[in-house]
């Protein structure tokens, strides 16, 4: 990410503050209506989930200058992440509702260059999320047939 783009995510991510936070209200509304197959995968009462999607997604925005911490976080949310079944193809969807209720929450603010800046932003974390579940799922696999 450029300095710029690092600029506009910190300058628009007020609107994640955990508690009453209308993006996650948004964010697995329209989750669940584009991909209905991954409801199964989450709890019953989302309420907690929510505040932890919008936390970690905080503390990423705060370690985008700090990429040792920034790959450790995405790479070890991601490795908790082959638990839950998420696969490499489900990020697209997230990625995609993630922006879409930035912008519903933010309106106006949602410039091109604000998008782009956060897309760019999942972009990284998805990738190394990505890299740390298929990890941990190659080691399942290995250690232990049964969950492969
Ligand atoms: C940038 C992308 C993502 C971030 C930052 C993220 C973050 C989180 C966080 C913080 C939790 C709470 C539990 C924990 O910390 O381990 C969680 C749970 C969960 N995530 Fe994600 N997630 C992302 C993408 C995905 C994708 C693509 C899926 C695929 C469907 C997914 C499915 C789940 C499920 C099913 C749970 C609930 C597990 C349970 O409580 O049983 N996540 N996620």
């Amino acid at each position: 990410m450029s300095p710029d783009q690092m600029e506009l995510v910190r300058g628009t991510a007020d609107v994640l503050m955990s508690i009453g936070s209308r993006v996650s209200d948004h964010f697995y509304d329209e989750l669940f209506t584009v991909a209905p197959g991954v409801r199964p995968l989450f709890p019953d009462d989302i309420t907690e989930q929510k505040i932890k999607l919008m936390d970690t997604l905080a503390s990423m925005v705060g370690f985008m200058t700090h990429p040792d911490m920034f790959a450790s976080v995405a790479r070890q949310v991601g490795r908790r992440h082959a638990a839950y079944g998420a696969l490499a193809d489900h990020y697209g969807p997230v990625g995609e509702c993630l922006l879409s209720s930035l912008h519903k929450v933010l309106g106006p603010r949602f410039t091109p260059e604000v998008r782009e800046a956060w897309a760019t932003l999942y972009g990284e974390i998805a990738a190394v999320m990505i890299a740390g579940q298929e990890a941990a799922r190659g080691t399942a696999s290995a250690g232990n047939p049964a969950t492969a």
